[in-house]
C-alpha cells in the first residue's frame, strides 16, 4: 500500500481516540449498521480531500464498512492530526509492520508544494481505475480535476502572474507538470460520478461553476444540509473558537474585547461562544439582515475601523478575502491576537503583512507566531492564517461532526448509486434524509420527541412520519 503520513508508530493512541470517537458518532455508527449487509457502496473508489483528524478516521471507516475503496489527504495544511492519520492507515486489523488500512497522504505542517502533491496522490490510483467519487471539503481536489480538464482542453498550462498567489503559483506548477498528451485529468474526470462537499467556501465555488457552465460531474451540496451548516458551522465552531484560543495562547477571554468578523453560522457559533467567556464582542457585517440579527443578540455591530485599536482578539469567520488587512494589523493593541476560523487564510492578508518594511515574525511554538512592527509593538497570529480551531486545536468534538458526516455518507451513498437521477448540477439532500441524520443523534442526548396525532398532522399539513417543515423553512 502506498501513503505517507508523519510517524505510523503513532498508530495505537489513534486508534483508542477512534474507539472513544466511535461512542459520540451516534450517526455513522447507525449508518454502518443499517448498511451492513447492502454495502451500498461496493465498488465506490472515494477520493476523501477532508481534515484528516480522529473524526475523520470514523468517516473513512464508515464509508469501508459500506464497500468503498478510498484515498485520503487533508484538505489544510495544518489540521491532520498525526495519530489518526497513522491509525487510518495500519487499519483496525493491521499492524504497524502490516498496514492493512487506506492510503493517507496527509501530516501536520505539509508544505504548500507537499499539500498539492498529496492531492494529486489521492487522485491517480494505483492502476489508473478510479476515483470514481470525490468527497471534498473547501473543493480543492475538485479544483485540481477542474484546471486539468480545462488546461488539457487548451492545450497549455497558462504562466502565473507576478501577483498571482504563492499557492496559484504551486497549482499551476503542477499542472504542467502533469498536463499532456495523455489528458490524465480528463481521464480523471470521466470516471468521477460525483462529489459531496462539506464546506460553505467549497459549496460556493461548486455554483460558480455550474452557474459558468464549467461544472463537470453532479454535486451532493452537504454543507446546506440544516444538520450540517446548523450544526456543525455553529455549534462546533462554539466549541472549537475557544479550544483553539486557549491551545495557542491560553489568554483569559472574560473581559476582553473581541471582534468577530461575519455573523453567519460561524460568526454565530464564535461570538456565542466568547460572550459565554466573558468577553465583551463586537460583531462587524456587510449583510443587514445578519446585522440586525447580531444586534437583536445583544452584540456592538460596527466596521472594523471603529474598533481596530481597542479589540484584544480578533475572529473573521467570513469565507471571504481581505478582511483583515496589513493596514488594521499595523494599528492594533500590543499583543492582540488575529485569527481566522473560515475555510481559507486570504481573510487575513498575511504576504500584506509579511510585506511592512522591517516587521519581524518569531515564532513563539508551531502555529503560534508574534510579529513585531518597526515601533516595537506585536501582534499575536494563530496558525499562520488559517483555520484556527483545526490548526491549534484539533476542531470540532465527534458528536457535532457525526452529524455532518452522516449527511456525507448519505450524499456518497445517493450519488453512487443513483447517478442517473443526477444530472450535472449542485443538489441539497431531501429534507427527510436531513431529519434522518436529526433523529440519529437524538437518543444518546436523552431526546423524548412528541409525536404528531394524525388530526394535528393534517392541521398543519404534514405527514406524521414527516417532513415536518416546508423547504422555504429557515430554522
Ligand atoms: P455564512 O455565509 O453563513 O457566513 C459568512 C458571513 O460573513 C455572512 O453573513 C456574510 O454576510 C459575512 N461577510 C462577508 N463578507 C464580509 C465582510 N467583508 N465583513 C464582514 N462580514 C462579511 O458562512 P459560514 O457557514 O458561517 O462559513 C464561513 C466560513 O467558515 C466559510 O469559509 C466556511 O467554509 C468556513 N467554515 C469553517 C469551519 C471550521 O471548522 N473552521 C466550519 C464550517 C465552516
Amino acid at each position: 500500500m502506498d501513503f505517507k503520513v508523519a510517524d505510523l508508530s503513532l498508530a495505537d493512541f489513534g486508534r483508542k481516540e477512534i474507539q472513544l470517537a466511535e461512542h459520540e458518532m451516534p450517526g455513522l455508527m447507525a449508518i454502518r449498521k443499517e448498511y451492513a449487509e447492502a454495502q451500498p457502496l461496493a465498488g465506490a473508489k472515494i477520493m476523501g480531500s477532508l481534515h484528516m483528524t480522529i473524526q475523520t478516521a470514523v468517516l473513512i471507516e464508515t464509508l469501508v464498512a459500506l464497500g468503498a475503496e478510498v484515498r485520503w489527504v487533508s484538505c489544510n495544511i495544518f489540521s491532520t492530526q498525526d495519530h489518526a492519520a497513522a491509525a487510518v492507515v495500519v487499519g483496525p486489523n493491521g499492524t504497524v509492520d502490516d498496514p492493512q488500512g487506506v492510503p493517507v497522504f496527509a501530516w501536520k505542517g505539509e508544505t504548500l508544494e507537499e499539500y498539492w502533491w498529496c492531492t494529486e496522490q489521492a487522485l491517480v490510483w494505483p492502476g489508473g481505475d478510479g476515483p470514481n467519487m470525490i468527497l471534498d471539503d473547501g473543493g480543492d481536489a475538485t479544483l485540481l480535476v477542474h484546471k486539468g480538464v480545462e488546461y488539457e482542453k487548451a492545450g497549455a498550462v497558462p504562466s502565473a502572474g507576478e501577483d498571482d498567489a504563492e499557492e496559484w503559483k504551486i497549482i499551476l506548477d503542477l499542472l504542467r507538470r502533469t498536463v499532456g498528451p495523455d489528458k490524465k485529468w480528463t481521464e480523471i474526470a470521466s470516471r468521477i460520478k460525483g462529489v459531496t462537499e462539506e464546506t460553505t467556501t467549497g459549496v460556493h465555488r461548486l455554483y460558480e461553476m455550474f452557474k459558468a457552465g464549467s461544472l463537470l460531474f453532479p454535486a451532493i451540496n452537504v454543507n446546506d444540509s440544516v444538520t450540517k451548516s446548523k450544526f456543525d458551522n455553529k455549534y462546533g465552531c462554539r466549541h472549537s473558537v475557544i479550544d483553539g484560543l486557549n491551545r495557542a495562547t491560553d489568554v483569559l477571554i472574560g473581559g476582553k474585547v473581541a471582534v468577530v468578523a461575519g455573523y453567519g453560522d460561524v460568526g454565530k457559533g464564535c461570538a456565542d461562544a466568547l460572550k459565554g467567556q466573558g468577553a465583551r464582542v463586537i460583531v462587524t457585517e456587510i449583510d443587514p439582515i445578519c446585522a440586525l440579527q447580531a444586534a437583536m443578540d445583544g452584540f456592538q455591530v460596527t466596521t472594523l475601523e471603529e474598533v481596530v485599536g481597542i479589540a484584544d482578539i480578533f475572529v473573521t469567520t467570513t469565507g471571504n478575502f481581505d478582511i483583515i488587512t496589513a493596514d488594521h494589523m499595523s494599528k492594533m493593541k500590543h499583543n492582540a491576537i488575529v485569527s481566522n476560523i473560515g475555510h481559507f487564510d486570504n481573510e487575513i492578508d498575511m504576504a500584506g503583512l509579511a510585506r511592512i518594511p522591517g516587521i519581524v515574525k518569531t515564532e513563539i511554538k508551531p502555529q503560534v507566531h508574534t510579529w513585531t512592527f518597526p515601533d516595537g509593538h506585536q501582534i499575536l497570529v494563530l496558525a499562520e492564517g488559517r483555520l484556527m480551531n483545526l490548526g491549534c486545536a484539533t476542531g470540532h468534538p465527534s458528536f457535532v461532526m457525526s452529524n455532518s458526516f452522516t449527511n456525507q455518507v448519505i450524499a456518497q451513498i445517493e450519488l453512487f448509486t443513483k447517478t442517473e437521477q443526477y444530472p450535472v448540477g449542485v443538489y441539497v439532500l431531501p429534507k427527510h434524509l436531513d431529519e434522518k441524520v436529526a433523529r440519529l443523534h437524538l437518543d444518546a442526548l436523552g431526546v423524548k420527541l412528541t409525536t404528531l396525532t394524525k388530526a394535528q398532522a393534517e392541521y398543519i399539513g404534514v405527514d406524521v412520519e414527516g417532513p415536518y417543515k416546508a423547504d422555504h423553512y429557515r430554522y
